[in-house]
C-alpha cells in the first residue's frame, strides 16, 4: 500500500513533512514519533508525486533540493535524496504573499495543476501555501475536486467551512479535511490545554490573551494587517471553544523577529479567580519551532485521510478534521477530538 501525496507549497513545513518521512522510513529511531502507524499505515508508506510552488528560486528544483531553498529557514534534519520529483510552477489568483512582492513568481493555470494531479495519481493534495491567499487555496481544492484527489487544507482559508467545497468533495467520493492545521504542541493546543484545565479545576477565567513572536516567510506574512486578523480570529475562536461561558480573550497577535528563523516563541497570559473571588493568573511562554511542530499530525492527517477515503467517508470528515484542525466544521474539545480520532484510526 502505498498513499501518494501530492504537495502545494514547498516551504518550511513541507521540509520538515518530507524530511520526516525520510527520517521515519529507515526505521532506526522512533524518537519524536507520535502515532508509528494509523490505520495499519507507516511513514514508509508515503511518497511524495507531485510538487507545486510559485517561487521560482523553488521551480524547476528537484524537491529534495527545494526544502532547503531560500526563505526555507527549517533546521536540516537528514539528508533528503533526490527523487527525481521536480517542483512545477504552481496556481495563482493574482495574490501574492507579502514575502513575494516584488521577487519572480512562475505560475500556472487551475487546469495545469488539476492535469498534473491527474497524471501523478496523487491521492490526496496538501495545501501548504502560505496564509492570506485565500482564491488561490480555493482553486487549488477545485483542482483537486477534478482530478480525483482528495485535499488537506492546512491554511486559515475557509474552505471546509464553506459547506459547498465540502458536499462537491463528498459526492465525487473523495476526503476533504481543515481548516488551518493544529500543531501538536503549538499556541493553540497549549492555551487551550490551559484553560481547560481551569474550567476543570472550577477557576473562573476572566480574561486571556496570547501573543506569538517568531521568524520565517510565514510569521512575516502575517504581520500584513489583514492576514494578522484573519489568523487572530481563527486561533481566539478556537481557544474561546474550550471554555462553556464567554470571557475576554485574543490568541495570535504575531510579531516578526528576522533571526528567529523556524522558531517561534507564544506568550500566555489568564487571569482568573477562585474560591471566594481568589485571585488567579498564569503567565508563561512556550517555545518550538514552527515546521517541526506541525511534522506529525500533518503524517496522522495525510494517513487518516487515506484510510477515511478506502472505507469510503467521504467529505469534511469529522474525527479528522476536529482532531488536526483549528477551525473544523464544527468545535470540538481538543481531548473528545483525540479520543475520536484515536478511536477511528489507531
Ligand atoms: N506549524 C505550522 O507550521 C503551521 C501550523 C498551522 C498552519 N500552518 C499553515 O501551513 C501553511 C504553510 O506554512 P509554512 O510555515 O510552511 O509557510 P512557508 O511560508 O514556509 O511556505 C509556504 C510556501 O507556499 C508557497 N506558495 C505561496 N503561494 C503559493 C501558490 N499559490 N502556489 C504554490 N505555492 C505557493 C511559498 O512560495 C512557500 O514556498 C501556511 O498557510 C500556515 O498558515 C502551518
Amino acid at each position: 500500500m502505498v498513499v501518494k501525496v501530492a504537495i502545494a507549497g514547498v516551504g518550511n513545513c513541507a521540509s520538515i513533512f518530507v524530511q520526516g518521512l525520510e527520517f521515519y522510513s529507515r526505521g532506526s529511531s522512533k524518537e519524536g514519533l507520535w502515532h508509528p502507524t494509523i490505520s495499519g499505515l507507516k511513514a514508509s508508506d508515503i511518497e511524495i508525486v507531485a510538487a507545486f510552488d510559485i517561487d521560482s528560486r523553488k521551480v524547476g528544483l528537484d524537491m529534495a533540493d527545494s526544502l532547503f531553498a531560500s526563505p526555507n529557514v527549517a533546521r536540516r534534519y537528514v539528508r533528503v535524496p533526490r527523487s527525481g520529483v521536480k517542483v512545477t510552477p504552481g496556481l495563482s489568483k493574482g495574490e501574492p504573499p507579502p514575502h513575494l512582492a516584488g521577487l519572480r513568481q512562475r505560475t500556472s493555470s487551475r487546469e495545469d495543476v488539476s492535469e498534473a494531479l491527474r497524471k501523478s495519481e496523487a491521492d490526496l493534495l496538501l495545501n501548504l501555501i502560505s496564509s492570506g491567499t485565500d482564491a488561490s487555496s480555493r482553486d487549488y481544492a477545485l483542482a483537486a475536486l477534478k482530478s480525483g484527489t482528495s485535499f488537506v487544507n492546512c491554511t486559515p482559508s475557509s474552505l471546509v467551512k464553506d459547506k459547498s467545497i465540502p458536499q462537491r468533495f463528498k459526492r465525487a467520493g473523495l476526503v476533504i479535511a481543515g481548516d488551518d492545521l493544529m500543531s501538536q504542541f503549538g499556541g493553540t493546543v497549549f492555551h487551550k490545554g490551559l484553560l481547560n484545565l481551569m474550567v476543570k479545576r472550577g477557576v473562573k477565567i476572566s480574561k486571556s490573551y496570547q501573543l506569538d513572536v517568531g521568524g520565517g516567510s510565514e510569521t512575516y506574512n502575517t504581520i500584513d494587517e489583514d492576514i494578522k486578523i484573519a489568523k487572530r480570529k481563527i486561533k481566539t475562536s478556537s481557544v474561546s471553544s474550550e471554555v462553556p461561558y464567554k470571557f475576554e480573550t485574543v490568541a495570535g497577535t504575531t510579531d516578526f523577529v528576522d533571526y528567529m528563523g523556524n522558531e517561534r516563541t507564544s506568550y500566555f497570559w489568564v487571569e482568573g479567580a477562585g474560591f471566594l473571588r481568589s485571585p488567579v493568573g498564569i503567565d508563561v511562554y512556550l517555545r518550538s519551532s514552527d515546521g517541526a511542530n506541525a511534522g506529525n499530525v500533518l503524517l496522522d492527517v495525510v494517513r487518516a485521510v487515506y484510510a477515511a477515503s478506502h472505507s469510503k467517508k467521504y467529505g469534511a470528515v469529522s474525527e479528522i478534521c476536529g482532531y488536526g484542525f483549528k477551525a473544523p466544521p464544527k468545535p470540538v474539545h481538543f481531548q473528545q477530538a483525540y479520543s475520536k480520532f484515536e478511536t477511528a484510526y489507531l
